[in-house]
């Protein structure tokens, strides 16, 4: 991979800067083909929301409804998935499941609340192993009604593109031998950050958001001095120290650190450390904050009983050096391929799941549960971390406990969106809550 520090074409933006919007409770978001900058001088065409990509940071304060008008300008049906907010189902942007596609010229009205405070991110959920993979997605924070205080918040969005010599995004977006391998790894590595200055000294809170269809990242930070506070949005109980960052796509992980110098986001190599964005630390803050970093508020979430009422295996089967499989698709759960016309599970509302994953293919996937989160059980038993997407790594497995308490149909599938699209993905049914 190659470094790409990419400029946006909006009017005014500045070379590698995102472009931001305040705190909004309404927004209008027109997706439409945009131009951008991938390598140096070429343009792009690409897929974006109001004329750029990543599209507009949209900020919203917990507890507050979110307005959005989806505009499709695209040229194709698409709509808009709100990744990791535990909202109402019928807004979760899932054309076949939850809503139909929106056509090219109309446009849907997405309205929730977000009960979480943390880092979100928007993208299409419509043939999105092609639609992500031209750039029709965005960041999305849901800010603390009393945020930690910090000198400045900052997104960055991690992305790898696959472009060719002209700058033209490579074409065979559908590729079967990609989906049947890694998915669609791209030769042009990219963290884009929201700022590109900060000063020594200063505490800042990074917001890294994986939106690559297919590639996981390990995360390098080199200039800062703190903790990791979050992961998948939901705040640790224990902050930990900064070390091994894995974002798999569709990951986030927040991070609250002091400035030691550059802020450099290296991605690890054979060859050594690739060089994906740098914040420059320029002049010195003459009153750092300082301070211990605490855990962030946590989250109001419904607590897991001691003892499971259900558990379930979901077993990934098949890929390219697959072992037994007998799904019709490329991959498959438990031997099942694709949407079904019945749930996987249906379960009661608020009941305390159990769920196993077992990879048994020769490749890693990132399983991520719609409208949920759901506790990783760490080797001790204990319960881990909460995450809305888990990577499992070849021939490994993991156990989730998750209480299913969001009424609606939900999609778990892989977010490597390649196995997505070729097999790995599958629905559960929660019932309403009796009345
Ligand atoms: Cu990030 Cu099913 O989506
Ligand atoms: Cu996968």
């Amino acid at each position: 991979m190659a470094i790409s520090r990419r400029m946006l074409l909006a009017a005014g933006a500045a070379a590698g800067l995102m472009p931001r919007t305040g705190l909004a409770a309404t927004t209008v978001l027109r997706g439409e083909p945009v131009m951008a900058e991938i390598l140096p001088e070429l343009l792009t065409p690409m897929l974006g929301f109001n004329g750029t990509t990543p599209g507009p940071e949209i900020r919203v304060r917990q507890g507050e409804a979110l307005d959005v008008r989806f505009e499709n300008r695209t040229g194709e049906p698409s709509a808009i998935h709100w990744h990791g907010i535990r909202l109402e189902n019928a807004m979760d942007g899932v054309p076949g499941l939850t809503q139909d596609a929106v056509a090219h010229g109309d446009s849907f009205e997405y309205s929730f609340v977000a009960p979480d405070a943390g880092t979100f991110w928007y993208h299409s959920h419509h043939r999105s192993w092609e639609q992500v993979a031209k750039g029709l997605y965005g960041p999305l924070i849901v800010e603390e009604t009393n945020p930690p205080i910090v000198d400045h918040d900052i997104t960055v969005m991690i992305d790898d593109w696959r472009v060719e010599q002209d700058g033209s995004l490579a074409g065979g977006f559908g590729n079967m031998h990609d989906f049947a391998h890694a998915g669609r790894l791209g030769n042009q590595g990219e963290a884009l950050a929201s700022r590109s200055e900060v000063r020594l000294g200063d505490r800042v809170r990074l917001r890294m958001i994986n939106a690559a269809t297919a590639r996981t990242f390990p995360m390098e930070i080199a200039g800062i001095e703190g903790r990791i506070v979050a992961l998948d949005g939901m705040p640790l109980r224990d902050p930990e120290e900064i070390a091994d960052i894995v974002l798999a796509s569709a990951q986030r992980v927040d991070v609250i650190a002091d400035v030691t110098g550059d802020v450099m986001f290296n991605f690890p190599t054979a060859d050594g450390p690739l060089e994906l964005s740098r914040i420059k630390a320029v002049v010195e803050n003459a009153f750092p904050l300082g301070g211990e970093i605490g855990p962030l508020p946590p989250p109001v979430l419904a607590r897991p009983s001691d003892v499971s009422d259900r558990e379930l295996s979901l077993r990934m089967q098949g890929g390219a050096m697959g072992g037994r499989h007998a799904g019709e698709d490329i991959w498959s759960f438990n031997g099942v391929s694709g949407m079904q016309q019945e749930p996987w599970a249906t379960f009661r509302s608020g009941e305390t799941v159990r769920i196993a994953l077992v990879n048994e293919t020769a490749f890693a996937h990132n399983i991520h549960l719609h409208g949920h989160h759901f506790y990783e059980i760490s080797a001790d038993g204990s319960l881990g971390a909460l995450r809305d997407t888990t990577l499992i790594n070849a021939g490994e497995s993991r156990a989730i406990v998750c209480v299913f308490d969001n009424p609606g149909n939900w999609l778990l599938h892989c977010h490597t969106l390649g196995h997505q699209a070729s097999g790995m993905k599958t629905w559960v049914e929660v019932k309403p809550p009796p009345v």
